[in-house]
């Protein structure tokens, strides 16, 4: 259990966000947590269209403070008061939810999410006639093997750590293989992260992948808001070819855990040593190309 004092940190909508000591990095996007929360998980595993099936199933990875658990049910709701959801949660610290349900954080969400919240960090279960949720707390690359034991599916998973470099154990192609066990056939799990060796290992656990398209406003350097992974690609929007032409990159090289059970430091070298005796075009030679900088 962590014993960083969880400080709330305001992002660009409002909404709170916290900042962790230990990876060195924020939670959400500076940009707005419980927007990134809708339009990067939400909207991007179709959970208005899910949602009219009437039973929905969420795999949450990197719980945290469960914002995308929170704009899930929302979304959900939203259109179908009646649909039934099982959600479960995959968090390494429980003090990050249990930080997470006091306000003004809480504040961001609807009465009736705001208590699921509660019972959610405060007992790691809630059920009521719509829900059922479960937090698990442990390391995700052995929480998931217990989920994909028990066959659960998922219709949408977020996929949420800290960044690859960060954070190298939640992003490697054995990991992902896990992960897609408990992906239903025509599931999808959406993550932030446009990083080629990210795109890579989802391509090697057997998933096809698309883009997030960019909305209007972005800055310069940015080509894409995150990637969308499936096992048929025919409803994922297409890489572009600049996106394309990266995955041919020494960037595209992916983190491997063969056991899942290395440290962040052994994943990085070994990562750091295949990408010194690859053959594959460098990535600044890639970014030249393309005038990115
Ligand atoms: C970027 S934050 C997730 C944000 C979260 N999805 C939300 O909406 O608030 C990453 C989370 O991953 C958790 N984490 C770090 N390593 C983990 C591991 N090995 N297994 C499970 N969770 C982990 C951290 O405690 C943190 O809560």
């Amino acid at each position: 259990m962590s014993a960083e004092p969880w400080i709330p940190q305001l992002t660009e909508d409002g909404s709170f966000t916290f900042f962790s000591k230990e990876f060195g990095e924020a939670f959400h996007s500076r940009y707005g947590a419980r927007q990134e929360a809708f339009f990067k998980f939400a909207r991007v595993t179709d959970l208005v269209e899910r949602s009219r099936q009437g039973y929905i199933c969420l795999l949450d990875v990197c719980y945290g403070l469960g914002y995308n658990t929170a704009a899930a049910l929302e979304t959900i709701w939203a259109t179908n008061p009646y649909c039934q959801v099982e959600v479960y949660g995959l968090e390494l610290d429980e003090t990050v939810p249990r930080a997470a349900i006091s306000p003004p954080l809480i504040e961001s969400w609807s009465p009736e999410v705001q208590s699921i919240l509660q019972a959610i960090a405060l007992e790691h279960h809630c059920t009521t006639p719509q829900l059922t949720a479960t937090l698990l707390i442990g390391d995700a690359r052995q929480t998931v093997q217990m989920l994909a034991t028990r066959h659960f599916q998922a219709d949408a998973i977020f996929f949420d750590p800290f960044s690859p470099r960060r954070c190298p154990q939640l992003w490697t192609v054995e990991f992902f293989a896990q992960i897609a066990r408990c992906l239903k056939a025509d599931g999808k799990l959406a993550t932030y992260s446009r990083s080629a060796s990210v795109r890579s290992a989802l391509l090697e656990a057997g998933l096809q992948i698309g883009t997030i398209p960019l909305e209007n406003t972005h800055l310069p350097h940015e080509w894409s808001q995150g990637t969308v992974a499936a096992f048929h690609g025919r409803s994922l929007p297409s890489l572009s070819l600049m996106e394309q032409e990266h995955l041919q990159t020494r960037a595209a090289i992916p983190y491997r855990d063969p056991l899942l059970s290395d440290s962040a430091e052994t994943i990085r070298q070994r990562h750091h040593q295949e990408q010194q005796y690859s053959q594959r075009e460098s990535t600044s030679s890639w970014r030249r190309r393309w005038g990115i900088r």
